[in-house]
């Protein structure tokens, strides 16, 4: 079935309950970053949900875990940028990442004597712990970092549309890093029950409608002037370049990234109208914990400083 307009989208489904409360920070955060000249990158991080049930049990789910986002949120901000992380809430986050699961408790040391309790860092955590926590408290002493958070494919729209009203003053010095993965399908509002499907009502036939691609407005309308970065992933080799171009020639904007679900840690190519470039990282540098959007993030910053200077890309 044919994807409805995007503005329909907007006017059927309601804006979440903290959106007012995330627009105001947002506001806040581009405005006081603006006065300073500094560059401000979006990047939206991990996957979205489309919910069943209005009160919902069960959703459909785009694969993410939050790896390149976050790992690339982290990489910004060594190259000065200001970071609204725009995230699904529980997926991977900037300096979290490093210590998820039980690992971060695992550093730790607990001495109870009496009724004195004294927690430590093991010594041998301290050398693993200590970088990571000095960059998370420079980047908060900066302001230089603001999380939202979204489940929805819906509450990202909204957001996503907040985030580019706020960075369309900024201007050139915009930067979007679409890595979060969209659903392409949803069930409309007024197709999904209120409450949980029965299964004593039968197996359910659910038809799902096709998404507007929200990159058409955002490239044309919300930020006319950033330097717009978007992401493909494909799981079939022979489709991924194809797909990439198609996109770029479609929506008019700078970059895809292009990358395979099955190897997007190691391999990535940057697609630009000029050129494909693959970076790929050796199983020495993957075993040896080298993050790839390192890489990634240093090129995107390199071509978005032409894209501000208006210099022809090198
Ligand atoms: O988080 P990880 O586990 O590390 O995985 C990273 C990743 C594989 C999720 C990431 O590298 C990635 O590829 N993200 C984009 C996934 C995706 O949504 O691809 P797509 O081909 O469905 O969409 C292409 C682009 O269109 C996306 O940049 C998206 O922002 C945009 N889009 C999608 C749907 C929609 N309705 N409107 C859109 O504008």
């Amino acid at each position: 079935m044919a994807s409805g307009s995007w503005e329909e989208f907007f006017a059927v489904h309601l804006p979440p309950t903290d959106f007012e409360d995330n627009r105001s920070l947002l506001k806040e955060f581009c405005k006081r970053h603006d006065q300073y000249g500094n560059k401000i990158v979006l990047v939206t991080s991990g996957g979205t949900t489309v919910p069943l049930e209005h009160n919902t049990v069960r959703f459909v789910d785009n694969f993410s875990a939050g790896t390149r986002g976050s790992a690339s949120a982290e990489y910004f901000l060594e190259h000065g940028y200001a970071v609204i992380f725009m995230h699904r809430q529980k997926s991977l986050e900037p300096f979290t990442r490093h210590f998820s699961g039980q690992k971060l408790l695992d550093m730790l040391d607990l001495q109870e004597q009496g009724p004195n309790t004294t927690i430590t860092v093991k010594p041998d955590s301290v050398f693993a712990l200590a970088p990571v926590l000095a960059r998370y408290q420079a980047a908060h002493a900066a302001g230089a970092l603001l999380h939202v958070s979204f489940t929805t494919v819906s509450e990202y729209f909204w957001l996503l549309r907040a985030a580019c009203e706020c960075l369309a003053h900024t201007g050139a010095r915009a930067l979007l890093y679409l890595a979060a993965a969209v659903s392409d399908f949803y069930i409309p509002k007024d197709r999904v029950p209120t409450h949980k499907m029965q299964s004593a009502s039968g197996p359910p036939v659910i038809q799902l409608h096709l998404v507007p691609k929200m990159l058409a407005p955002l490239v044309n309308l919300w930020v006319p002037e950033a330097y717009v970065v978007s992401f493909k992933l494909e799981t079939d080799e022979n489709l991924l370049i194809t797909k990439a171009r198609a996109a770029l020639e479609k929506y008019k904007h700078k970059m895809v990234v292009a990358n395979l679900l099955q190897t997007r840690h190691q391999r990535v190519i940057l697609v630009t109208s000029e050129s494909n470039q693959e970076i790929v990282l050796t199983k020495e540098e993957l075993h040896a914990g080298v993050d790839i959007e390192a890489t990634i993030v240093a090129e995107i910053v390199r071509l978005h400083a032409d894209h501000i200077a208006g210099v022809a890309p090198r």
